[in-house]
């Protein structure tokens, strides 16, 4: 993996466009890997989703339960990471009470230059500072490149499965 200059800060709404398309990246990576499973949705579908989604809450300090972070090279955003918070209640069966749940994604170009582990890293700053015990995220079984870069760089292990099987889409009947 090489290194390259980076700066790593809080999304703003001006980063909104940017973030969009490399979302969009990711979809597209997903989608190359399980066409049955996975759709690109439209960049404009996606645009307007993310602005009533985060208008609010890019930009500010915390959105209370999550922020939203960005890594910047020359200027230009070049990988976004969210990360949620997830407070388990009294009655959850788990031992860890406060979680932070990762979604990211890397530009196209740009992959393979260390900007996902220093995102990572930054979420793991922030996590911490706010009472999180555990990171966590999802990805698809059959994406190798990912699940290696989180379990040789950045130390996660795959805890569980999540099994699906399609159903059969039924007419109504009157
Ligand atoms: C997975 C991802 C976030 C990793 O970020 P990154 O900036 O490429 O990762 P880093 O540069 O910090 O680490 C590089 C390592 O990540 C892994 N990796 C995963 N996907 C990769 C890709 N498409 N290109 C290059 N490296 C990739 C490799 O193991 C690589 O290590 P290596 O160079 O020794 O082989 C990014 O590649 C990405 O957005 N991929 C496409 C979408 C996706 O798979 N998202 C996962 C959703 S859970």
């Amino acid at each position: 993996m090489k290194n390259v200059s980076l700066i790593i800060r809080q999304a703003t709404i001006s980063d909104i466009e940017a973030i969009t398309d490399i979302y969009l990246d990711g979809a597209k990576y997903q989608f190359s890997l399980n066409k049955k499973l996975y759709n690109i949705p439209n960049r404009e579908v996606v645009l307007a989703h993310n602005k009533k989604q985060h208008a609010s809450s890019l930009g500010k300090t915390i959105k209370k339960e999550g922020i939203t972070l960005v890594a910047e090279h020359k200027g230009q955003v070049v990988g976004v990471i969210g990360v949620t918070l997830h407070r388990h209640e009294e009655h959850s069966l788990l031992r860890v009470k406060v979680s932070a749940e990762l979604d990211i994604s890397v530009k196209e170009t740009m992959r393979g230059y260390g900007v996902g582990t220093k995102l990572i890293q930054a979420a793991e700053v922030w996590a911490q500072k706010h009472g999180a015990e555990r990171m966590m995220l999802h990805t698809y079984v059959g994406n190798e490149r990912a699940i290696n870069f989180y379990k040789k760089y950045n130390q996660f292990e795959v805890i569980g499965l999540v099994l699906a099987k399609p159903l059969k889409n039924l007419k109504k009947t009157a």
